[in-house]
Protein backbone atom coordinates (compact mmCIF):
# COMPACT_ATOMS: atom_id res chain seq x y z
CA UNK A 1 0.00 0.00 0.00
CA UNK A 2 1.26 3.32 -0.98
CA UNK A 3 0.36 5.75 1.72
CA UNK A 4 -2.65 5.57 4.31
CA UNK A 5 -4.38 8.72 3.18
CA UNK A 6 -4.27 6.89 -0.92
CA UNK A 7 -5.48 3.87 1.28
CA UNK A 8 -8.61 5.62 3.10
CA UNK A 9 -9.81 6.81 -0.36
CA UNK A 10 -9.44 3.52 -2.19
CA UNK A 11 -10.83 1.70 0.66
CA UNK A 12 -13.95 4.47 0.63
CA UNK A 13 -14.28 4.36 -2.48
CA UNK A 14 -14.97 0.72 -2.79
CA UNK A 15 -16.78 0.83 0.38
CA UNK A 16 -19.03 1.93 -1.78
CA UNK A 17 -19.90 -0.83 -4.01
CA UNK A 18 -19.47 -3.50 -1.59
CA UNK A 19 -19.06 -4.00 1.92
CA UNK A 20 -15.80 -3.71 4.18
CA UNK A 21 -15.50 -7.41 4.90
CA UNK A 22 -15.75 -8.69 1.56
CA UNK A 23 -13.13 -5.72 0.30
CA UNK A 24 -10.98 -7.19 2.86
CA UNK A 25 -11.05 -10.71 2.51
CA UNK A 26 -10.40 -10.14 -1.45
CA UNK A 27 -7.56 -7.42 -0.69
CA UNK A 28 -6.29 -9.80 2.07
CA UNK A 29 -6.81 -13.08 -0.33
CA UNK A 30 -5.03 -11.76 -3.68
CA UNK A 31 -2.10 -9.54 -1.99
CA UNK A 32 -1.17 -13.21 -0.20
CA UNK A 33 -0.72 -14.62 -4.05
CA UNK A 34 2.21 -11.95 -4.70
CA UNK A 35 3.38 -12.00 -8.10
CA UNK A 36 0.84 -14.76 -8.87
CA UNK A 37 -1.83 -13.07 -8.56
CA UNK A 38 -3.58 -12.42 -12.06
CA UNK A 39 -2.86 -12.05 -15.92
CA UNK A 40 -4.80 -9.36 -17.28
CA UNK A 41 -5.59 -9.60 -20.95
CA UNK A 42 -6.70 -6.80 -22.54
CA UNK A 43 -8.67 -7.28 -26.00
CA UNK A 44 -7.79 -4.96 -28.55
CA UNK A 45 -11.30 -3.19 -28.58
CA UNK A 46 -10.99 -1.81 -25.23
CA UNK A 47 -7.25 0.42 -25.63
CA UNK A 48 -9.53 1.45 -28.72
CA UNK A 49 -12.51 2.28 -27.49
CA UNK A 50 -12.32 2.55 -23.87
CA UNK A 51 -8.58 3.01 -22.53
CA UNK A 52 -9.72 5.89 -20.04
CA UNK A 53 -11.76 2.91 -17.46
CA UNK A 54 -8.82 0.17 -18.49
CA UNK A 55 -6.17 2.85 -16.31
CA UNK A 56 -7.99 3.52 -14.35
CA UNK A 57 -9.03 0.06 -12.97
CA UNK A 58 -5.26 -0.74 -13.29
CA UNK A 59 -4.21 2.12 -11.81
CA UNK A 60 -6.19 1.33 -8.76
CA UNK A 61 -5.25 -1.99 -8.52
CA UNK A 62 -1.22 -0.83 -8.52
CA UNK A 63 -2.40 1.90 -5.70
CA UNK A 64 -3.41 -1.21 -3.53
CA UNK A 65 -0.24 -2.73 -4.21
CA UNK A 66 -1.35 -5.82 -7.15
CA UNK A 67 1.07 -5.88 -9.76
CA UNK A 68 -0.68 -8.00 -12.41
CA UNK A 69 0.78 -8.77 -16.07
CA UNK A 70 -0.81 -7.30 -19.34
CA UNK A 71 -0.94 -9.06 -22.25
CA UNK A 72 -3.51 -6.90 -24.63
CA UNK A 73 -4.50 -7.76 -28.35
CA UNK A 74 -4.92 -5.39 -31.73
CA UNK A 75 -7.55 -7.10 -33.77
CA UNK A 76 -9.46 -5.07 -34.51
CA UNK A 77 -7.19 -1.92 -35.44
CA UNK A 78 -5.09 -4.49 -36.91
CA UNK A 79 -7.93 -5.81 -39.24
CA UNK A 80 -9.07 -2.60 -40.38
CA UNK A 81 -5.47 -1.38 -40.97
CA UNK A 82 -4.97 -4.03 -42.83
CA UNK A 83 -8.24 -3.20 -45.32
CA UNK A 84 -6.68 0.03 -45.53
CA UNK A 85 -3.57 -0.97 -46.96
CA UNK A 86 -5.41 -3.20 -48.91
CA UNK A 87 -3.69 -6.37 -47.80
CA UNK A 88 -5.57 -9.84 -47.87
CA UNK A 89 -6.33 -11.45 -45.06
CA UNK A 90 -7.74 -15.19 -43.87
CA UNK A 91 -8.81 -16.63 -40.56
CA UNK A 92 -8.42 -20.22 -40.08
CA UNK A 93 -10.08 -21.48 -36.77
CA UNK A 94 -9.55 -18.16 -35.49
CA UNK A 95 -6.57 -17.79 -36.39
CA UNK A 96 -5.40 -14.72 -39.20
CA UNK A 97 -3.42 -15.88 -41.95
CA UNK A 98 -0.32 -14.26 -41.58
CA UNK A 99 1.66 -12.77 -44.38
CA UNK A 100 5.01 -11.37 -44.30
CA UNK A 101 3.32 -7.64 -45.38
CA UNK A 102 0.57 -7.89 -42.59
CA UNK A 103 2.83 -9.19 -40.15
CA UNK A 104 4.77 -5.76 -41.02
CA UNK A 105 1.41 -4.19 -40.04
CA UNK A 106 0.53 -6.22 -37.13
CA UNK A 107 4.34 -5.21 -35.42
CA UNK A 108 3.74 -1.77 -36.50
CA UNK A 109 0.22 -1.46 -34.13
CA UNK A 110 0.82 -4.15 -31.81
CA UNK A 111 3.76 -1.30 -30.95
CA UNK A 112 0.96 1.67 -31.52
CA UNK A 113 -1.36 -0.12 -28.64
CA UNK A 114 0.99 -1.39 -26.27
CA UNK A 115 2.56 2.32 -26.38
CA UNK A 116 -0.95 3.96 -26.21
CA UNK A 117 -1.81 1.71 -22.97
CA UNK A 118 1.61 3.19 -21.40
CA UNK A 119 0.79 6.80 -22.19
CA UNK A 120 -2.84 5.82 -20.28
CA UNK A 121 -0.92 4.20 -17.31
CA UNK A 122 2.06 7.31 -17.09
CA UNK A 123 -0.76 9.69 -16.40
CA UNK A 124 -2.25 7.55 -14.07
CA UNK A 125 1.20 7.51 -12.14
CA UNK A 126 1.97 3.79 -13.18
CA UNK A 127 5.14 2.95 -13.61
CA UNK A 128 5.13 0.31 -16.67
CA UNK A 129 7.35 -1.25 -19.26
CA UNK A 130 6.77 -3.18 -22.66
CA UNK A 131 7.46 -6.34 -23.45
CA UNK A 132 7.51 -6.52 -27.36
CA UNK A 133 8.44 -9.72 -28.62
CA UNK A 134 11.07 -11.19 -26.21
CA UNK A 135 8.52 -13.43 -24.07
CA UNK A 136 7.13 -16.10 -26.16
CA UNK A 137 9.86 -18.55 -28.11
CA UNK A 138 7.53 -19.83 -30.78
CA UNK A 139 7.81 -22.45 -33.63
CA UNK A 140 5.74 -22.50 -36.76
CA UNK A 141 4.04 -25.06 -36.98
CA UNK A 142 0.68 -24.85 -39.24
CA UNK A 143 3.01 -23.42 -42.70
CA UNK A 144 -0.70 -22.55 -43.94
CA UNK A 145 -1.26 -20.27 -41.34
CA UNK A 146 2.30 -18.01 -42.52
CA UNK A 147 3.82 -16.26 -40.28
CA UNK A 148 2.04 -17.20 -36.81
CA UNK A 149 3.81 -18.48 -34.11
CA UNK A 150 2.74 -22.22 -31.74
CA UNK A 151 4.31 -21.12 -27.92
CA UNK A 152 7.01 -23.38 -27.05
CA UNK A 153 7.93 -21.94 -24.03
CA UNK A 154 7.81 -18.42 -22.24
CA UNK A 155 10.66 -16.70 -21.15
CA UNK A 156 10.36 -15.11 -17.59
CA UNK A 157 13.25 -12.93 -17.17
CA UNK A 158 11.73 -10.14 -18.33
CA UNK A 159 8.53 -10.12 -16.51
CA UNK A 160 10.33 -10.76 -13.34
CA UNK A 161 12.92 -8.20 -13.95
CA UNK A 162 10.08 -5.37 -14.42
CA UNK A 163 8.18 -7.26 -11.73
CA UNK A 164 10.92 -6.87 -9.54
CA UNK A 165 11.23 -3.26 -9.84
CA UNK A 166 7.85 -2.48 -9.17
CA UNK A 167 6.65 -2.12 -13.09
CA UNK A 168 3.78 -3.94 -14.72
CA UNK A 169 5.02 -5.54 -17.81
CA UNK A 170 2.86 -4.64 -20.56
CA UNK A 171 3.17 -7.82 -23.53
CA UNK A 172 2.31 -7.72 -26.99
CA UNK A 173 1.00 -11.37 -28.68
CA UNK A 174 4.43 -11.09 -30.76
CA UNK A 175 6.84 -14.06 -30.57
CA UNK A 176 10.35 -15.30 -31.71
CA UNK A 177 11.56 -18.44 -33.69
CA UNK A 178 14.67 -20.06 -33.43
CA UNK A 179 16.02 -18.41 -36.19
CA UNK A 180 14.99 -14.99 -34.98
CA UNK A 181 11.99 -14.64 -37.46
CA UNK A 182 9.68 -12.54 -35.99
CA UNK A 183 6.21 -14.32 -35.64
CA UNK A 184 2.30 -13.15 -34.87
CA UNK A 185 0.53 -14.76 -31.91
CA UNK A 186 -3.82 -14.89 -31.36
CA UNK A 187 -3.55 -12.55 -28.25
CA UNK A 188 -6.06 -14.88 -26.80
CA UNK A 189 -3.43 -17.81 -27.23
CA UNK A 190 -0.65 -16.00 -25.97
CA UNK A 191 -2.56 -15.05 -22.82
CA UNK A 192 -3.96 -18.49 -22.25
CA UNK A 193 -0.17 -20.10 -22.54
CA UNK A 194 0.94 -17.43 -20.21
CA UNK A 195 -1.61 -18.53 -17.68
CA UNK A 196 -0.03 -22.02 -17.73
CA UNK A 197 2.94 -21.37 -17.15
CA UNK A 198 2.89 -18.54 -14.37
CA UNK A 199 -0.14 -21.03 -12.68
CA UNK A 200 -1.69 -17.43 -11.69
CA UNK A 201 -4.66 -17.17 -8.79
CA UNK A 202 -6.90 -15.44 -11.28
CA UNK A 203 -6.98 -14.97 -15.09
CA UNK A 204 -8.77 -11.79 -15.80
CA UNK A 205 -10.48 -10.86 -19.61
CA UNK A 206 -11.11 -7.37 -20.31
CA UNK A 207 -13.60 -7.67 -23.67
CA UNK A 208 -16.21 -4.85 -24.41
CA UNK A 209 -19.38 -7.09 -24.00
CA UNK A 210 -18.11 -7.76 -20.30
CA UNK A 211 -18.77 -11.42 -19.76
CA UNK A 212 -20.41 -14.58 -21.43
CA UNK A 213 -24.04 -13.35 -22.61
CA UNK A 214 -26.93 -15.53 -22.96
CA UNK A 215 -29.45 -16.49 -24.89
CA UNK A 216 -31.95 -13.60 -23.18
CA UNK A 217 -28.78 -11.02 -23.72
CA UNK A 218 -28.22 -11.03 -19.78
CA UNK A 219 -24.56 -11.96 -18.99
CA UNK A 220 -24.34 -15.63 -17.14
CA UNK A 221 -22.33 -14.53 -13.86
CA UNK A 222 -21.03 -17.84 -13.08
CA UNK A 223 -20.08 -20.89 -15.24
CA UNK A 224 -18.47 -24.33 -13.38
CA UNK A 225 -17.14 -26.02 -16.21
CA UNK A 226 -18.09 -29.67 -14.69
CA UNK A 227 -21.23 -28.95 -14.53
CA UNK A 228 -22.08 -26.29 -17.93
CA UNK A 229 -19.31 -26.93 -20.25
CA UNK A 230 -21.01 -29.63 -22.37
CA UNK A 231 -24.40 -27.60 -22.57
CA UNK A 232 -22.62 -24.64 -23.86
CA UNK A 233 -20.58 -26.09 -26.76
CA UNK A 234 -24.23 -27.58 -27.50
CA UNK A 235 -26.01 -23.67 -27.28
CA UNK A 236 -27.02 -22.72 -30.80
CA UNK A 237 -27.04 -18.95 -29.59
CA UNK A 238 -23.40 -19.00 -28.21
CA UNK A 239 -21.45 -17.65 -30.98
CA UNK A 240 -18.42 -19.39 -32.73
CA UNK A 241 -15.78 -16.56 -30.87
CA UNK A 242 -17.15 -17.37 -27.63
CA UNK A 243 -17.04 -21.31 -27.73
CA UNK A 244 -13.65 -20.99 -28.82
CA UNK A 245 -12.72 -18.76 -25.66
CA UNK A 246 -14.94 -20.90 -23.72
CA UNK A 247 -12.63 -23.83 -25.10
CA UNK A 248 -9.22 -22.23 -24.60
CA UNK A 249 -10.49 -21.75 -20.89
CA UNK A 250 -11.26 -24.80 -19.97
CA UNK A 251 -7.64 -26.20 -21.37
CA UNK A 252 -6.18 -23.56 -19.02
CA UNK A 253 -7.96 -24.34 -15.98
CA UNK A 254 -7.55 -27.88 -16.52
CA UNK A 255 -3.86 -27.04 -16.13
CA UNK A 256 -4.29 -24.83 -12.96
CA UNK A 257 -5.05 -25.20 -9.49
CA UNK A 258 -8.30 -26.17 -8.46
CA UNK A 259 -9.21 -22.84 -6.77
CA UNK A 260 -8.35 -20.59 -9.78
CA UNK A 261 -10.72 -19.14 -11.86
CA UNK A 262 -11.20 -16.71 -14.94
CA UNK A 263 -12.98 -13.70 -15.01
CA UNK A 264 -14.34 -11.98 -18.22
CA UNK A 265 -15.38 -8.22 -17.24
CA UNK A 266 -15.41 -4.87 -18.85
CA UNK A 267 -12.55 -2.32 -17.26
CA UNK A 268 -15.41 -0.24 -15.65
CA UNK A 269 -16.51 -3.27 -13.42
CA UNK A 270 -12.86 -5.12 -12.99
CA UNK A 271 -13.14 -3.64 -9.57
CA UNK A 272 -16.04 -4.73 -8.70
CA UNK A 273 -15.46 -7.90 -10.01
CA UNK A 274 -12.67 -8.49 -8.08
CA UNK A 275 -13.83 -7.37 -4.54
CA UNK A 276 -17.39 -8.19 -3.98
CA UNK A 277 -18.86 -12.04 -3.99
CA UNK A 278 -21.53 -11.13 -6.41
CA UNK A 279 -18.69 -9.46 -8.78
CA UNK A 280 -19.93 -8.61 -12.32
CA UNK A 281 -18.97 -10.32 -15.12
CA UNK A 282 -18.59 -13.68 -15.83
CA UNK A 283 -16.57 -15.85 -13.15
CA UNK A 284 -15.44 -19.41 -14.73
CA UNK A 285 -14.63 -22.48 -12.38
CA UNK A 286 -13.52 -25.37 -12.95
CA UNK A 287 -16.43 -26.81 -10.90
CA UNK A 288 -17.27 -28.38 -7.68
CA UNK A 289 -18.77 -31.99 -7.35
CA UNK A 290 -21.80 -32.14 -5.22
CA UNK A 291 -22.96 -35.03 -3.50
CA UNK A 292 -26.58 -35.89 -2.69
CA UNK A 293 -26.77 -38.20 1.07
CA UNK A 294 -29.40 -39.65 2.54
CA UNK A 295 -27.62 -40.30 5.95
CA UNK A 296 -24.24 -38.47 7.22
CA UNK A 297 -21.92 -39.62 8.83
CA UNK A 298 -20.27 -38.34 12.57
CA UNK A 299 -17.58 -36.46 10.24
CA UNK A 300 -19.77 -35.03 7.73
CA UNK A 301 -22.50 -33.89 10.16
CA UNK A 302 -19.65 -31.79 11.81
CA UNK A 303 -18.92 -30.47 8.34
CA UNK A 304 -22.59 -30.06 7.99
CA UNK A 305 -22.43 -28.15 11.31
CA UNK A 306 -19.43 -26.16 10.44
CA UNK A 307 -20.51 -25.02 6.98
CA UNK A 308 -24.12 -23.74 8.37
CA UNK A 309 -22.84 -21.26 11.05
CA UNK A 310 -19.67 -19.66 8.92
CA UNK A 311 -22.61 -19.64 6.17
CA UNK A 312 -25.02 -17.63 8.43
CA UNK A 313 -23.09 -16.78 11.31
CA UNK A 314 -24.62 -18.00 14.13
CA UNK A 315 -24.96 -21.09 16.23
CA UNK A 316 -26.90 -23.80 14.96
CA UNK A 317 -28.96 -25.57 17.49
CA UNK A 318 -28.06 -29.12 18.89
CA UNK A 319 -31.17 -30.76 18.18
CA UNK A 320 -31.38 -29.64 14.47
CA UNK A 321 -30.10 -33.01 13.02
CA UNK A 322 -32.01 -35.28 15.14
CA UNK A 323 -35.74 -33.07 14.91
CA UNK A 324 -35.90 -33.97 10.45
CA UNK A 325 -37.09 -37.11 10.37
CA UNK A 326 -36.58 -37.93 6.47
CA UNK A 327 -33.62 -35.58 5.18
CA UNK A 328 -31.39 -35.48 2.23
CA UNK A 329 -28.17 -33.38 1.88
CA UNK A 330 -26.55 -32.27 -0.62
CA UNK A 331 -22.50 -31.71 0.12
CA UNK A 332 -20.31 -29.99 -2.10
CA UNK A 333 -16.86 -32.34 -1.80
CA UNK A 334 -14.76 -29.51 -0.67
CA UNK A 335 -16.72 -29.45 2.31
CA UNK A 336 -17.59 -25.81 1.96
CA UNK A 337 -21.38 -25.63 0.79
CA UNK A 338 -24.65 -27.65 1.79
CA UNK A 339 -28.38 -28.11 1.34
CA UNK A 340 -30.47 -29.63 4.07
CA UNK A 341 -34.17 -30.96 2.81
CA UNK A 342 -36.92 -31.84 4.93
CA UNK A 343 -39.32 -34.43 3.37
CA UNK A 344 -41.75 -34.12 6.68
CA UNK A 345 -44.47 -32.57 4.77
CA UNK A 346 -45.88 -33.63 1.19
CA UNK A 347 -43.20 -31.06 -0.53
CA UNK A 348 -39.84 -30.81 0.06
CA UNK A 349 -38.71 -28.15 2.42
CA UNK A 350 -35.53 -26.65 1.69
CA UNK A 351 -34.75 -26.44 5.65
CA UNK A 352 -30.81 -24.79 5.08
CA UNK A 353 -28.87 -23.61 1.98
CA UNK A 354 -25.82 -22.26 3.65
CA UNK A 355 -21.88 -21.09 1.61
CA UNK A 356 -18.81 -20.89 4.21
CA UNK A 357 -18.27 -17.22 4.40
CA UNK A 358 -14.58 -18.19 2.85
CA UNK A 359 -16.16 -19.58 0.13
CA UNK A 360 -18.56 -17.35 -1.26
CA UNK A 361 -18.19 -15.81 -5.05
CA UNK A 362 -17.19 -18.96 -6.32
CA UNK A 363 -19.86 -19.84 -7.94
CA UNK A 364 -20.55 -22.93 -5.21
CA UNK A 365 -23.84 -21.81 -4.07
CA UNK A 366 -25.34 -21.91 -7.51
CA UNK A 367 -23.23 -25.82 -8.11
CA UNK A 368 -25.22 -27.24 -4.96
CA UNK A 369 -28.51 -25.37 -6.04
CA UNK A 370 -28.42 -26.56 -9.24
CA UNK A 371 -27.49 -30.39 -7.76
CA UNK A 372 -30.50 -30.02 -5.26
CA UNK A 373 -33.05 -29.16 -8.11
CA UNK A 374 -32.20 -32.04 -10.33
CA UNK A 375 -34.00 -33.65 -8.00
CA UNK A 376 -36.70 -31.65 -6.29
CA UNK A 377 -39.00 -29.91 -9.13
CA UNK A 378 -41.20 -28.91 -6.00
CA UNK A 379 -40.16 -27.28 -2.89
CA UNK A 380 -40.42 -24.15 -0.69
CA UNK A 381 -38.31 -22.40 2.13
CA UNK A 382 -37.53 -19.54 3.70
CA UNK A 383 -35.32 -16.59 4.94
CA UNK A 384 -34.93 -13.69 6.94
CA UNK A 385 -36.18 -10.49 5.06
CA UNK A 386 -32.88 -8.49 5.74
CA UNK A 387 -30.57 -11.92 4.03
CA UNK A 388 -28.51 -10.73 1.30
CA UNK A 389 -29.26 -13.83 -0.82
CA UNK A 390 -33.03 -12.92 -1.09
CA UNK A 391 -32.01 -10.96 -4.56
CA UNK A 392 -30.94 -14.53 -5.85
CA UNK A 393 -33.89 -16.35 -4.23
CA UNK A 394 -36.31 -13.99 -5.68
CA UNK A 395 -34.87 -14.88 -9.12
CA UNK A 396 -35.33 -18.39 -8.93
CA UNK A 397 -38.71 -18.96 -7.54
CA UNK A 398 -42.11 -19.04 -8.98
CA UNK A 399 -43.92 -16.92 -6.32
CA UNK A 400 -42.85 -15.98 -2.36
CA UNK A 401 -44.99 -14.17 0.43
CA UNK A 402 -43.73 -12.28 3.32
CA UNK A 403 -44.78 -13.04 6.79
CA UNK A 404 -43.20 -10.97 9.89
CA UNK A 405 -39.62 -10.91 9.04
CA UNK A 406 -39.12 -13.87 6.92
CA UNK A 407 -39.91 -13.94 3.05
CA UNK A 408 -41.49 -17.30 2.20
CA UNK A 409 -40.69 -18.92 -1.16
CA UNK A 410 -41.62 -21.53 -3.73
CA UNK A 411 -41.19 -23.25 -6.86
CA UNK A 412 -43.56 -25.65 -8.55
CA UNK A 413 -46.61 -25.44 -6.19
CA UNK A 414 -49.75 -24.33 -8.27
CA UNK A 415 -52.31 -25.75 -5.82
CA UNK A 416 -53.71 -23.29 -3.65
CA UNK A 417 -54.64 -25.50 -0.61
CA UNK A 418 -51.14 -27.10 -0.81
CA UNK A 419 -49.28 -23.39 -1.21
CA UNK A 420 -51.12 -22.24 2.20
CA UNK A 421 -50.39 -25.18 3.62
CA UNK A 422 -46.60 -24.86 3.15
CA UNK A 423 -46.55 -21.20 3.64
CA UNK A 424 -47.59 -22.19 7.02
CA UNK A 425 -45.36 -24.88 7.88
CA UNK A 426 -42.76 -22.34 6.95
CA UNK A 427 -44.26 -19.47 9.01
CA UNK A 428 -44.72 -21.39 12.31
CA UNK A 429 -41.11 -23.23 12.25
CA UNK A 430 -39.03 -22.09 15.06
CA UNK A 431 -35.75 -20.89 14.13
CA UNK A 432 -32.79 -23.44 14.40
CA UNK A 433 -30.15 -20.83 13.90
CA UNK A 434 -29.36 -18.45 16.63
CA UNK A 435 -27.22 -15.73 16.86
CA UNK A 436 -25.85 -15.47 20.48
N1 LIG B 1 -14.47 -11.39 -6.35
C1 LIG B 1 -14.43 -12.79 -6.61
C2 LIG B 1 -13.34 -13.11 -7.59
O1 LIG B 1 -12.81 -12.28 -8.22
C3 LIG B 1 -15.77 -13.30 -7.05
C4 LIG B 1 -16.25 -12.79 -8.38
C5 LIG B 1 -17.60 -13.31 -8.73
N2 LIG B 1 -17.95 -12.92 -10.07
C6 LIG B 1 -18.99 -13.35 -10.78
N3 LIG B 1 -19.12 -12.87 -12.01
N4 LIG B 1 -19.86 -14.18 -10.30
O2 LIG B 1 -12.94 -14.23 -7.75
Amino acid sequence: MKNNSTKKIILKLLNSISSEREIKKYLEKFSSDGPNFAIIKVGGAIIQNDIENLASALAFLNQVGLKPIIIHGAGPMLSSELDQRGIKYDFIDGKRVTSHSALMVAEELFKQENKKLLQALSANNVNAKPLLSNVFNCSISNKELGLVGDVQSINMEPINKLLNNGCLPIIAPLGITKDGQIVNINADIAAVALGKHIQPEKMIFLTETGGIIDSHQNIISTINLNADFDELMKAEWLHSGMKLKLQQIEELLNSLSSKASVSITKPQYLTKELFTDSGSGTLIKKGHIIKEFENLSNTQENTLKEIIESGFNGYLSSNFLTEIEHNKFYLSHCNRAAIVMSYDSNIPYMDKFAVMDSAKGEGLGSAVWKKMRESNSQLFWRSKSSNPINKFYINVCDGFQKYKNWNIFWIGIDDYKELSFCINYAASKSPSVNYE
